[in-house]
């Protein structure tokens, strides 16, 4: 079973009678625990669960907020209530995805797909014959192309980081001559079929490199405070039944100290990529760059186009969601019994983990300097530094 965190039906017609266009996501915040699809049906609701991180990573909060506003259009279509021209009804589109812009601020795919969904209705709106029908179909279909190809992206992403390490890391030179010897990949956070439309970036190198025969065994990081590594990558890695071990995010130093070589590379996904490559990402993952290069382990940043951002000229102009203090001071799961058995009742139990009182500074991405990245893995292929610099220009241009 393929996993996948949003369900969209598109409008679908039988006779007369024409079925709106429909949403649903995981809800992520009762994984690994509960399998539970929540509907979206308005931009309100796609705003609430954007931002309670009912859905997270940066593809799938993209795609989620523009689905969500097609979901509200194609039934404002089918009730008749959509504005009385063309020009209004682009208004109105621009409106509602400016307010889903403000949901959360670090990833950069989001305003990414605004500004590419303004400009489709733009265009719609100008045509000779437009009306607010069109502006809406052209909408609809923009939305749903971006649901497709972020599939497609993250799939040559994942072969693109894979041939990369089979042929630039110590451990992958060696695999290749000898299928003996391991290689062994640490990601963190959680960048897989949960985070984007499916596969995953990251995540999807790994899987990539599973399915190569290269892989011998993956490692996730706990990824504190919110867990991703330990409830999200770790249940995709076993649904895939990938050979993987979680640490703590304080164990990856002992973790490559004792691997050695045979760790080939750190990947890791993000959230905004700056002109000079400086990356934004899930915190915790500047600290595991800088254990990269002390190790001599390359580390990698896999991220479709959609994430870099050239008119952010490097990662001093990030700005940086700071979240609340109990994600760091309280853990939600279900309580068990003596036994480890799951008691469902009392699901999700809340447990305080702090001193009450004390200060709590939750930054929830930090940003890793590009001099500590080895490559940036997009679905045109990897970029490298030429004279110690990133340069995307060419693959923008494809
Ligand atoms: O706060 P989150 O869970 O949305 O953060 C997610 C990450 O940092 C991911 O690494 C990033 O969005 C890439 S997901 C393909």
């Amino acid at each position: 079973m393929v996993l996948e965190a949003i369900r969209f039906k598109g409008e679908t017609a039988s006779g007369q009678n024409v079925t709106p266009a429909s949403l649903e996501i995981l809800d992520q915040l009762l994984l690994p625990h509960q399998t539970t699809f929540i509907p979206i049906t308005t931009c309100q609701g796609a705003h609430s669960a954007i931002k309670k991180m009912q859905v997270r990573g940066a593809p799938a909060i993209a795609i989620v907020a523009a689905l969500a506003l097609a979901t509200e259009l194609s039934n404002e279509k089918q009730a008749g209530s959509l504005l009385k021209t063309a020009r209004k009804q682009q208004d109105e589109i621009g409106r509602r995805l400016d307010y889903l812009k403000t949901s959360r601020p670090t990833a950069v795919n989001l305003s990414d797909a605004i500004g590419k969904l303004k400009k489709v209705v733009e265009t719609a709106a100008s045509e000779p014959d437009a009306s607010p029908t069109t502006v809406v179909a052209a909408y609809l279909q923009a939305a749903e192309k971006m649901l497709e190809d972020d599939v497609a992206d993250n799939k040559a992403i994942g072969e693109h980081g894979a041939q990369w390490i089979k042929k630039h890391t110590t451990a992958g030179v060696r695999r290749t001559s000898n299928p003996e010897q391991p290689l062994q990949v640490l990601t963190h956070c959680n960048t897989g079929s949960l985070a984007t439309a499916g596969y995953g970036t990251a995540l999807g190198v790994i899987r990539s490199l599973r399915s190569n025969g290269m892989l011998t065994h993956a490692y996730c990081s706990e990824t504190r405070p919110y867990n991703q590594g330990s409830r999200l990558t770790a249940y995709e890695l076993v649904h895939d039944e990938i050979p993987a071990t979680l640490v703590t995010d304080s164990m990856a130093a002992s973790l490559l100290q004792r691997e050695g070589q045979d760790v080939a590379a750190i990947v890791v996904g993000a959230d905004r990529v700056a002109a000079n490559g400086d990356t934004a990402n899930k915190i915790g993952t500047y600290s595991l760059a800088v254990l990269a290069r002390h190790h001599g382990v390359k580390f990698l940043v896999a991220a479709p186009r959609t994430t870099i951002d050239l008119a952010t000229p490097s990662g001093k102009e990030i700005v940086i969601e700071e979240r609340a203090a109990d994600e760091v001071t309280r853990i939600k799961g279900p309580r068990i019994d003596t036994d480890g058995k799951v008691l469902v009742e009392h699901f999700p139990a809340t447990i305080n983990i702090a001193a009450t009182g004390i200060d709590v500074w939750n930054p929830a991405f930090d940003v890793t300097p590009a001099s500590l990245i080895d490559g940036i893995v997009t679905e045109c292929g990897v970029v490298e530094k030429v004279d110690g610099r990133f340069d995307f220009e060419h693959i923008f241009r494809k």
